[in-house]
């Protein structure tokens, strides 16, 4: 099967592990030359389309955001068939357009992350690529998730900037406002090095945002985000996700 191609792979973030509808899905376990993947990349057929599902964290949620080996989640992808590649990323919300359950498609990343594998180059004897990334998203990619959230009737702010940081903790009150300073209007701890590793790749990327909270000291919240919050509000806001992909599928 690999390499039969893929019209469509989507990577699952925090409280997304399957692939609601996808029909009769093989899971596929390649292997990379930068290790395994987070979890089985299970293909199947979705509104008759061939379309590959990779829970990002792993099915169990049981991978942190700074040791999920991004590098083999692209490349057993890419191995797979995979061309172009719809991030389903959780993220908080810093901007005042992007309160819980809003679905955002960013156009923009600041990287506030360290200690990650952040180059396919890290190996000695590999040719050093200096990539363009002015764009981080694919901007064709970009437009067509845009296009079927339209066509879908679903509402979707179009750009923002995604602050990627560390985590597994999320950020002080502190962080949060300098991140609003530099420009930030979502924040999320997966976005980094995954898009400038698709990129690498040549692999087409783009992501959606789903708010599931206000970020630290934003949206007047005052109560401690809690696990559960964002979860409820991940669950809600995703529902509208399956008709994204089938009006993608369609395009
Ligand atoms: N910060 C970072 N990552 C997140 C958040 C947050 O507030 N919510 C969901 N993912």
């Amino acid at each position: 099967m690999e390499g039969a191609g893929i019209d469509l792979a989507v990577i699952g973030g925090t409280g997304l592990y399957r692939l609601a509808g996808l029909e009769d899905p093989v899971a596929h376990r390649p292997d990379t030359p930068y290790g395994e993947p987070s979890g089985p990349v299970r293909i199947g057929l979705l509104h008759g389309s061939r379309v590959a599902f990779l829970a990002r964290h792993g099915e169990s949620h049981s991978v942190p955001p700074h040791r999920i080996n991004y590098r083999a989640n692209l490349a057993a992808l890419q191995q797979l068939g995979a061309r172009r590649v719809l991030a389903l990323n959780t993220v908080g919300g810093i901007g005042d357009r992007f309160g819980p359950r809003v679905l955002a498609c960013p156009d923009q990343i600041i990287d506030y992350t360290w200690g990650r594998i952040s180059t396919l180059c890290e190996e000695p004897g590999t040719e050093v690529l200096h990539v363009d990334f002015g764009d981080p998203y694919t901007p064709a990619l970009r437009a067509q998730v845009l296009e079927a959230a339209h066509a879908a009737g679903v509402e979707m702010v179009d750009g923002g900037c995604y602050g990627a940081t560390q985590g597994p903790r999320l950020e002080t009150r502190a962080e949060i406002a300098r991140m609003r300073q530099d420009g930030c209007d979502l924040v999320g701890m997966t976005g980094m090095p995954e898009a400038a590793l698709a990129r690498e790749l040549g692999l087409e990327y783009a992501c959606i945002a789903i708010v599931a909270n206000w970020a630290a000291g934003c949206g007047g919240a005052v109560a401690q985000i809690t696990l559960q919050e964002v979860l409820d509000n991940v669950e809600v806001a995703s529902a509208a996700v399956p008709a994204v992909l089938r009006e993608m599928l369609r395009q």
